[in-house]
C-alpha cells in the first residue's frame, strides 16, 4: 500500500489518501471487457466478498477474496499486483493506475474510509 500510495502521489500531487467508497464503484462498474463480454469485478468475485466466486471464462471456483474469512488474501505482494494486473485488463482492457488499484484494495481489504 506504501509503494502504491508514492505511486499515487506522483500522479496527482493533491492524493492524500485511497478510498473503499470509489473501490467500491470500481469493483461494480460493470463493461466491455474480455472476448467483448459484459464484466466487472463482481462476474468472477461476486457481490460478496466472504463468498467463493467462479471464473466465468473457465468455471474454475475463486476463494473469497475477504481476508476476513480467507486470511492469506493480501498476503503475498507479487500475487497481488500479477492478479490486479490481469483482472483490470480483463475488466477495464487496461492496467489501472495506482489510484484506481489502491482504491480497489480498500474496498476488498475492507478499509473503513
Ligand atoms: C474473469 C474472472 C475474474 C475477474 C473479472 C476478476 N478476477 Fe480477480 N481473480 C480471478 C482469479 C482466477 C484469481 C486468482 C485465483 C485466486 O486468487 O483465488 C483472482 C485473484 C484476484 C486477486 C488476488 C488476491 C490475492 O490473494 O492476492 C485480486 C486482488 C483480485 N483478483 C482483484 C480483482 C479486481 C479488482 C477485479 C476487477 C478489476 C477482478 N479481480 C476481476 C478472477 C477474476
Amino acid at each position: 500500500m506504501e509503494t502504491l500510495k508514492v505511486q499515487a502521489k506522483k500522479e496527482n500531487q493533491n492524493f492524500s489518501d485511497f478510498s473503499a467508497v470509489r473501490g467500491k464503484e470500481i469493483f461494480f462498474k460493470e463493461l466491455i471487457g474480455k472476448r467483448e463480454k459484459k464484466v466487472s469485478c463482481a462476474s468472477c468475485h461476486t457481490n460478496d466478498l466472504t463468498k467463493t466466486g467462479e471464473n466465468i471464462f473457465t468455471g474454475k471456483k475463486i476463494k473469497p477474496l475477504s481476508p476476513k474469512v480467507n486470511p492469506k488474501r493480501f498476503t503475498n505482494v507479487k500475487k497481488v499486483k500479477k492478479w490486479l494486473r490481469r483482472n483490470f485488463k480483463d475488466v477495464y482492457k487496461r492496467e489501472g493506475t495506482a489510484l484506481e488499484k489502491g482504491d480497489v484494495l480498500y474496498f476488498m481489504m475492507g478499509v473503513q474510509k
